[in-house]
């Protein structure tokens, strides 16, 4: 891969260390020590005055602006307006001065620099040295109580030294892309402070207390700040606790009795209940290897950022693709949340897996309005969305990534299948499957030539390659949309006419798939194979990423893959392709693959060590886990790859757990990469709680809570208990 890591962080199983501070890498820092829990998230800026290159970014889940979006012609059919997260307030706001003058690690020199990311306690620490004087601060946005975030810091000093400590809410961040702050003052008191977006009518209630009590108040417009003046010797420790609250409509309005009761909580007791709730949250969710010491601590990143990203609490909120770690992207939820974070949740946090669907059933009535804005019926699913409508002002991939649809029902069926939440599948998936279909069958149309039902004018999750016709990923993917639906339309019932699935049924069967039987190769869409070769693997990795270095229209000449497309659908419906027809098209297809997704390489590692190339699946692991740590993208200043983390979990559980849950029952081939000792992990079955530990020619089974669960392990079946099973492989 013409990818290269970067080694800034120091290696530890459960900590990303920082050890001195390049300023180079300082927006790197705060992406990779973001903190967040769902509702808000803060990327790791410094508490204190910094004046070097920076994003004060603070980011609430689902507040966000609008702007018009205009085309100069041929505008039917395209996106208008375009939503985008906003950058609200930074509510660890603070400035310090010893004897006059402001600690700016910009400006006044400092030693000692080091900061770490704990995730076993959810917490990040950063201390220095200026003068005689150590400054230690500790931070967190509390996992348990979404509203609450909580800031510490500890100042000790040999000598005396004369202190201004001032400590607020900053409603004053810009939005960098945009260049402006969108946020209007509404009201302030002493220690509160209200301020509204301007156009979506979304508001921020926040307030503060500290354990200095109250200080000399300052007031700016957009802001409010205490001002604490003191002589320093020795020790002292300043808490802050806020208390954040979004008020996006009138059935959630702010109330300033809650936040009282919320704040009478002392920083200590919310520090430990955090603490607690993560140690909970590792029981369940952590992936141990021994012998790897960067893979581990990759991997236990990523799962610290799907949980900080995401536990459905709110199916009105979604995963962005950067979560709430930067302004990249928007804040947009992608396919990737059905595709990519959804297995993730289903065997981590089912009731998140679940709401991430009631977000699609939520935005029901904005899919059938883009429908019909597209001349089609049903209802078709936003490329990126905040709140349900298509956001995407390139218009090639809002309109043409017509998968995203097929993505919905994929998720419901996988959904389904591994809880049986059939409850959900009534009330919700039902809708969800017809109304998708029907949007498949209005989109979709018939060749003159062969007679079969196909999907014209497209684009694949393969985005080099664009208005393609009949793209493989996206039919067969639509195909199973269809029979799908059918199939629990006449199990439980729902109102579609019998000439209605008559017709899916034979698009269904009729549906054009790509495939030569001597070569076994699935051909990504109609004329691929007769597109001019690019040398992939003798690319420049200083000229990465294409999108930047290429003229764009040069992306769609050659035969060069963004990501995986053919090789993705033979994952998602491992049980419908054969072992010969996996390793014919893995390696066809990988040798034109670029990885310009950092979603890429993880499905790569999973289907190497599928086909028995463990050398190649390894290769690709390392990659996919510390796809930030390593910066290998050269882009994790943005913020994080958050969905490409979840891709990275499916790497260890799918990849070297050979775990496949698109069949009756979850089925296991493990292996060991060679350098590793031993892994282990937990996953969530049906509410039982299942430990897989692999050695080298060993897998031990093994129920820890819950109901016995039957698995397949190389093909036969077993009842795991809680006494355990242990299988030589
Ligand atoms: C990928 C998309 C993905 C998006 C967000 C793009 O680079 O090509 O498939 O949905 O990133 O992760």
């Amino acid at each position: 891969m013409a990818k290269e890591a970067k080694k800034y962080f120091k290696v530890d199983p459960w900590k990303i260390i920082e050890e001195g501070f390049d300023p180079k890498e300082g927006r790197v820092g705060e992406s990779i020590f973001s903190m967040g829990n769902e509702y808000m998230g803060i990327r790791g800026i410094f508490d204190e005055m910094y004046s070097g290159d920076k994003l004060v970014g603070c980011y609430f889940n689902g507040v966000y602006e609008e702007k018009p979006l205009s085309y100069p012609e041929y505008f039917n059919g395209l996106a208008k307006r375009c939503c985008f997260m906003i950058n609200a307030q930074n509510w660890l706001y603070t400035r310090i001065f010893v004897d006059g003058v402001e600690i700016d690690l910009a400006k006044v020199p400092f030693t000692n620099f080091y900061r770490e990311l704990d995730m076993k306690t959810g917490l990040v620490l950063r201390r220095f040295t200026y003068k005689d004087i150590t400054f230690t601060f500790e931070r967190f946005t509390s996992i348990n109580y979404h509203y609450i975030g909580g800031q510490k810091i500890t100042m000790q000093s040999e000598t005396a030294h004369d202190v201004k400590l001032i400590s607020g809410i900053d409603f004053t961040p810009i939005h960098e892309e945009e260049g402006k702050n969108y946020w209007t003052e509404c009201d302030k008191g002493d220690d509160y402070i209200v301020c509204a977006t301007q156009t979506s009518g979304q508001r921020i209630y926040s307030k503060m207390k500290t354990s200095f009590g109250a200080g000399k108040v300052i007031s700016e417009d957009k802001m409010i700040m205490q001002e604490y003046d003191f002589s320093l010797q020795g020790e002292k420790v300043f808490e802050k606790v806020v208390y954040n609250f979004v008020e996006r409509d009138k059935n959630l309005s702010i109330d300033l009795k809650m936040a009282d009761s919320y704040l009478a909580k002392s920083y200590d007791d919310y520090r430990a209940e955090h603490v607690a709730r993560w140690a909970e949250i590792w029981k369940h969710s952590d992936v141990e290897i021994d012998g790897d010491d960067e893979n581990q601590q990759g991997i236990r990143f990523c799962i610290f950022n799907m949980h900080q990203t995401y536990h459905g609490d709110d199916g009105r909120l979604n995963v962005g693709a950067k979560g709430l770690t930067g302004e990249k992207y928007s804040g947009w939820t992608f396919w990737d949340s059905e595709t990519y974070c959804l297995p993730f949740y289903m065997f981590n946090n089912p009731k998140a897996a679940k709401n991430l669907l009631m977000y699609r059933y939520n935005t029901l009535p904005q899919a059938k309005e883009r429908a019909i804005e597209q001349d089609c019926k049903g209802s078709c699913y936003p490329m990126v969305t905040i709140d349900g409508t298509e956001s995407c002002g390139v218009w090639q991939h809002g309109n043409l990534e017509i998968h995203v649809t097929a993505a919905i029902a994929y998720g419901v069926w996988h959904y389904v299948r591994n809880t049986g939440d059939e409850e959900f599948l009534k009330n919700y998936g039902l809708e969800l499957l017809v109304e998708t279909s029907r949007y498949f069958a209005s989109r979709g149309d018939w060749s003159p030539k062969t007679g079969e039902f196909g999907l014209w004018g497209v684009m694949g999750p393969d985005e080099f390659h664009m208005m393609v016709h009949n793209n493989t990923y996206t039919n067969f993917m639509v195909k199973k949309n269809f029979l799908y639906t059918i199939e629990m339309v006449k199990k439980y019932g729902y109102d579609v006419p019998e000439e209605e699935l008559a017709q899916w049924q034979n698009m269904a069967d009729k549906m054009r798939i790509n495939y030569d039987e001597k070569t076994k190769l699935f051909e990504q869409h109609d004329g691929y194979f007769d597109f001019p070769e690019y040398d992939v693997k003798g690319m420049d990795p200083d000229k990465v990423p294409v999108y930047k270095y290429w003229a764009y229209d040069r992306i769609f000449r050659v035969n060069m893959l963004k990501q995986p497309d053919v090789v993705l659908m033979q994952f998602f419906y491992s049980k419908d392709f054969t072992l010969e027809q996996k390793r014919e098209n893995f390696y066809f297809y990988e040798h034109r693959c670029s990885h310009e997704s950092s979603l890429s390489p993880a499905i790569h590692s999973i289907m190497a060590a599928e086909i028995g190339d463990l050398d190649m699946a390894e290769e690709y692991m390392a990659y996919g886990s510390r796809v930030d740590i390593d910066d290998y993208n050269r882009n994790a200043h943005q913020g994080l790859h958050v969905t490409s983390m979840s891709a990275a979990w499916m790497n260890m559980i799918y990849g070297f757990g050979g775990m496949r849950s698109d069949g009756d029952i979850l089925s296991f081939k493990p292996n060991i990469p060679k350098k590793w000792n031993r892994y282990a992990f937990t996953i969530l079955v049906r509410g039982s709680v299942l430990k897989v530990e692999v050695v080298k020619n060993k897998a031990t089974f093994k129920v820890l809570e819950g109901a016995p669960v039957t698995v397949e392990i190389y093909d036969k079946t077993y009842e795991i208990t809680t006494e355990g099973i242990e299988i030589e492989y």
